[in-house]
């Protein structure tokens, strides 16, 4: 079956909610007028029940099917925050709060699921219960952490669940997918690198920190190169080195740099962390300073369920008539949190040729609601046995 006449029908006001929403972007948990619009329409759906305030400011609403019993419940999961980036598009919906914008199209997930919400809520085919989940923080803040530490799943009895983002550069409305690791653990490390200052025409007085950061920042790069197997991914930037001084003519007594550590697996993470901490610390130390690391894990790797990810296809080959195989993606998605709590799978759905999420001139591309709010559909009646 492909997209969904009644979905198509309720492209307009799916599309109007998104706008309406990217206008008025929040940031982390400070979703609070988000968390109010989807609540307040939840209710106007006729859920069975709508709970706010689940992990601070995430909201959930059951929609039970034909029986009476709650039955089966599958979740289903949108972000909701927004990015600290000011919006160059243009656009007539462009974001009215300076230095914040919708450029990861969380707006159009939040509304897509809405429009699923509001189907599932009229029509009511299918055996069980659907929870509908909208989170804060995705952006960095752990919301997908914080809702499942608040009970998430145990207080609306989930037994799997299931994620979607839109993807620039697919075609608009495909899907893609994969089972397995799919997006990367992000820890973040800061390290300290201290030597002693002076003037920078006697550095042999001085224990120069600047020279110490290079020579670091060059031999991370063999954490890559020669310390992980050269068919597992790992990615090890260094994004900022920053000293007290702003002379041209002093040595600076310490320096500190900061980074970021990508990978797909435990082992790796752990290979590449423990490497970190020995070049920074081994190699300040044979030029005659000091390095401490400050290690600070983020996400966990996002693990997409086998047999999940299978019925993510199939709905979305209902959908859409294919779903591509997807390469894995270097970035993190705190979903992770979910996917470790209960089995799931996460999807990718086209927005075509637009610029990248996370720039300002990316825009969500309205044209793919049909087929996003159709492929929830087409999964939960799926997963729950719809005649
Ligand atoms: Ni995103």
């Amino acid at each position: 079956m492909p997209v969904r006449n009644r979905l198509s029908e309720l492209q307009p006001e799916i599309a109007a909610w998104r706008r309406a929403l990217h206008e008025q972007p929040e940031l982390l948990f400070d979703t609070r007028r988000t968390a109010a619009f989807v609540a307040e329409r939840l209710r106007a759906f006729g859920c069975d029940e709508v709970a706010e305030g689940i992990g601070r400011t995430g909201v959930v609403g059951l929609i039970r099917g034909r029986s009476d019993s709650r039955g089966r419940v599958i979740g289903l999961r949108a972000d909701m925050d927004a990015l600290p980036i000011a919006e160059a598009t243009g656009k007539p919906w462009a974001s009215k709060v300076p230095g914040a914008m919708h450029a990861c199209g969380h707006d159009g997930h939040t509304a897509m699921l809405l429009g699923a919400a509001k189907y599932l809520a009229e029509t009511r085919a299918f055996d069980g219960t659907v929870a509908v989940i909208f989170q804060p923080a995705e952006e960095g803040g752990g919301g997908g952490r914080e809702m499942v530490a608040d009970g998430l799943m145990e207080r609306f009895g989930i037994a799997e669940v299931y994620g979607m983002h839109n993807m620039p550069g697919l075609p608009v409305g495909s899907f893609a997918i994969r089972p397995g690791p799919f997006f990367a653990a992000t820890d973040q490390f800061v390290i300290s690198v201290t030597g002693r200052g002076g003037h920078a025409a006697k550095p042999h007085e001085t224990v120069d920190p600047v020279v110490i950061a290079a020579q670091i920042v060059t031999a991370l790069q063999t954490i890559a190169s020669r310390s992980v197997d050269p068919v597992r991914e790992v990615v090890v930037s260094v994004t900022s080195i920053e000293s007290a001084s702003k002379a041209f003519n002093v040595i600076p007594p310490s320096v500190e740099m900061k980074g970021t550590v990508r990978s797909l697996d435990e082992g790796v993470r752990a290979l590449a962390g423990a490497r970190l901490h020995a070049i920074a610390q081994g190699t300040a130390e044979a030029l005659g300073g000091r390095a401490e690391v400050h290690w600070m894990p983020g996400y966990p790797v996002m693990v997409n369920d086998a047999a999940a990810t299978e019925h993510a296809a199939e709905a979305a080959r209902r959908v859409a008539g294919a779903c591509a195989e997807t390469p894995v993606i270097m970035g993190g998605e705190d979903f992770a949190y979910m996917l470790e709590a209960r089995p799931g799978a996460y999807i990718l759905v086209g927005n075509g040729d637009t610029a990248p999420i996370h720039h300002p001139e990316y825009d969500f591309d309205d044209d793919a609601i049909p087929a996003g709010a159709s492929w929830w559909v087409e999964l939960a009646e799926g997963r729950l046995g719809a005649a």
